[in-house]
Formats: C-alpha cells, sequence, structure tokens
C-alpha cells in the first residue's frame, strides 16, 4: 500500500526510517530516499528499474548543506545564489568526506545537488535533514510525473508514501549543469534557460540536439535517447495530422486530429512546460483506448523553456532500444 501523506514531517519519518517517499518539486514529483542509506538508494533503481550506471540527484534544503558534500567553486556560489531554491541542478566533485553513497552517484566522482524551490519539499528536507536522493518518480524510461496521480500509476505499491503537493509548477525538470570538468557544459536543458545562466557564468556549451548526440557517456551517462516514452509513437514538427491521430497542440490546433491536448493556445513556453508531461499521459491513455495510430506533435519554437520542451519531446520519439 502506498500512503497519501500531507504532513512534509511524516514524509522525512519515513525517510528517516529508510523507506523511498515520492515527494513533489517545483519542477516534478521525485522519489526520495536517504541518500547516505545504501540500501535505501538501491530501492530507488530496484523500484524503477533504472539502470545502475545513471546517477540520482541529491536534494538538500538549502546552498550550504549542498556544499558541505560538493566542491563548489565561485560560479556555483554565484548560481546558487541567483537560482536556488530553483529548477537548476549542478554537477560538482564530491568532496572527500562526502556523506553520500557513492551508487546514488553510480560511482561517479561528481555528484549532481539541487535545492528545489517547494515548501513542502523543503520543510520535509530541513526535517529530514540529510541528503535526500531523489529521480523523477517514473518507472525507468517513462513520462515524468507532475501529479500525485501520475506517481501512483508508475510506483502505486512499490512505495511507502507520497506526499501530496498537487500538481508542478514548473512541469519540466530542473537544468543539469556540469561545472565538474573545469568549462561549463549544459547535460540537459530543464526549468532554468540556459540563457539565464550564461548572463550570471558567461558562455555554457550546448549538448548536441538528442536525436544526433552519441550514446551516453562517462561523463553524462543519463541521457539515454529514448526516454520519456508514451506507448503510443509520437511524431515531431507535424505540419498536417491524420484523423486517427492524436494531437499535441501548440497554439491555434491543426484541424482534423482524433483528439487533440493542447500545450499553450497563447504560446507560451512555461504553460507548455507546465503541460507537456500531463497532456503527453492524456494522449497516451487516450489514443490507446480510441486505437489510434500515433501522436502528431506540432513544433515548439524559441527559447526559454522551449528547448527543455523539444529535448523531452525528442526523447519521447525516439525509437526504443
Ligand atoms: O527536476 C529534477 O531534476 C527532478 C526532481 C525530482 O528534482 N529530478 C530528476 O532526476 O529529473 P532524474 O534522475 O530523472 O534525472 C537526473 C539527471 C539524469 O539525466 C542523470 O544522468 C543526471 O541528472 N545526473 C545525475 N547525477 C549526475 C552526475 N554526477 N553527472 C552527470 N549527470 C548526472
Ligand atoms: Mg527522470
Amino acid at each position: 500500500m502506498t500512503a497519501l501523506l500531507r504532513d512534509p514531517l511524516d514524509a522525512a519519518a519515513l525517510l528517516r526510517a529508510g523507506a523511498l517517499v515520492a515527494f513533489p518539486t517545483e519542477t516534478v514529483y521525485g522519489l526520495g530516499a536517504d541518500a547516505c542509506n545504501g540500501r535505501a538508494v538501491a530501492e530507488i533503481f530496484a523500484a524503477k528499474g533504472r539502470p545502475h550506471f545513471n546517477p540520482l540527484i541529491c536534494h538538500f534544503a538549502d546552498a550550504d548543506a549542498a556544499f558541505a558534500q560538493v566542491r563548489a567553486d565561485a560560479r556555483a556560489r554565484a548560481l546558487a545564489a541567483r537560482f536556488w531554491p530553483g529548477p537548476l541542478t549542478l554537477v560538482l566533485p564530491r568532496l572527500a568526506d562526502c556523506r553520500v553513497e557513492l551508487l546514488a552517484g553510480a560511482g561517479l566522482d561528481t555528484l549532481a545537488v539541487r535545492v528545489p524551490a517547494h515548501d513542502l519539499a523543503l520543510a520535509m528536507l530541513r526535517a529530514f535533514g540529510g541528503p535526500v536522493a531523489a529521480p523523477s518518480a517514473n518507472r525507468s524510461g517513462r513520462v515524468s510525473p507532475t501529479s500525485p496521480a501520475h506517481v501512483m500509476e508508475e510506483l502505486g505499491g512499490r512505495i511507502a508514501a507520497i506526499l501530496d503537493g498537487g500538481e508542478c509548477a514548473v512541469g519540466v525538470e530542473s537544468t543539469v549543469l556540469d561545472l565538474a570538468a573545469g568549462g561549463a557544459a549544459l547535460l540537459r536543458p530543464g526549468g532554468v534557460p540556459v540563457e539565464e545562466i550564461e548572463a550570471v557564468i558567461g558562455p555554457v556549451g550546448r549538448p548536441l540536439p538528442p536525436e544526433a548526440a552519441p550514446a551516453p557517456t562517462l561523463r553524462s551517462p543519463g541521457l539515454l535517447l529514448s526516454h520519456y516514452a508514451p506507448a503510443l509513437p509520437l511524431r515531431l514538427e507535424a505540419r498536417e495530422v491524420a484523423a486517427d491521430e492524436a494531437l499535441l497542440a501548440f497554439g491555434p490546433p491543426l484541424p482534423g486530429a482524433a483528439i487533440t491536448e493542447q500545450l499553450s493556445l497563447s504560446r507560451d513556453d512555461r504553460e507548455a512546460a507546465r503541460n507537456l508531461f500531463g497532456a503527453l499521459r492524456r494522449l497516451d491513455a487516450e489514443g490507446q483506448r480510441l486505437g489510434l495510430r500515433g501522436i502528431a506533435a506540432m513544433p515548439v519554437p524559441g527559447g526559454g523553456l522551449a528547448p527543455a520542451i523539444r529535448d523531452r519531446l525528442a526523447r519521447a520519439a525516439a525509437p526504443r532500444a
């Protein structure tokens, strides 16, 4: 049985007991466990069906707590001051006395750290008092959850509890920035636009688009091409739609689809990010029920959160390994 919790103190008590607790953040729901408890961390990988080479992000109540586990240079401190709490994850070298289980970081000498901008998450993290390892609370390779109902669909019965914080405000995961190797490299576009990061620390290396990128490397082992995958095939950059397709619209919808979900009628990138994963889930479920051929996604051009949306759609459209 998976309990639905309202009180972050109950969630913290379960974490202390070594249990898995899904909790809301501003981006998506995370599947949390005590990052210093090897057995609890192992259970995250088991519950998600996640490969052990894919490292987890550690969540902290504030930057001081995060920087007690990793080596933060002046750029990391400037970014933390500007964006934390918020949807930015920094990959930094582990300190020699870092308390986080090596398995949480997939054995790497770096650790991804972040401070989420969500009152319930922060209250839970403060009460717990240590690092909380948390990937998105979906089964590996599937669409990330932005509501307690999504988490229940994905992991109900496999985890102790879900802390109920309603719908997530941002809707796409955090931006992952690698500062460990000297330069600054964007590993995953996300909730903080890369332009805003560059305004603080200068130029950031951009990844290749997912379909052109090489296989995951040791530096970014988790960037699997096929991810966020709905069961129905997804077609990108649709400029027309067939009667046996579901439509993911951005702006005035193309005519003729069997069913339509709107990301943002006014083509607002933030509204579209908030709606993305829920819309994909609904089209997938309803499309399968109606026996549709697939989902057609209209182009989502521009900057801001649009690159993160395009990244998730490209991975959702990628052929499964
Ligand atoms: O918004 C988010 O970041 C959400 C919420 C729950 O905080 N979490 C999340 O976690 O999206 P996950 O596990 O689904 O994605 C984490 C990404 C993966 O692509 C992983 O490979 C990468 O961050 N990552 C984690 N640690 C890393 C490290 N040490 N070096 C390089 N990449 C790392
Ligand atoms: Mg994920």
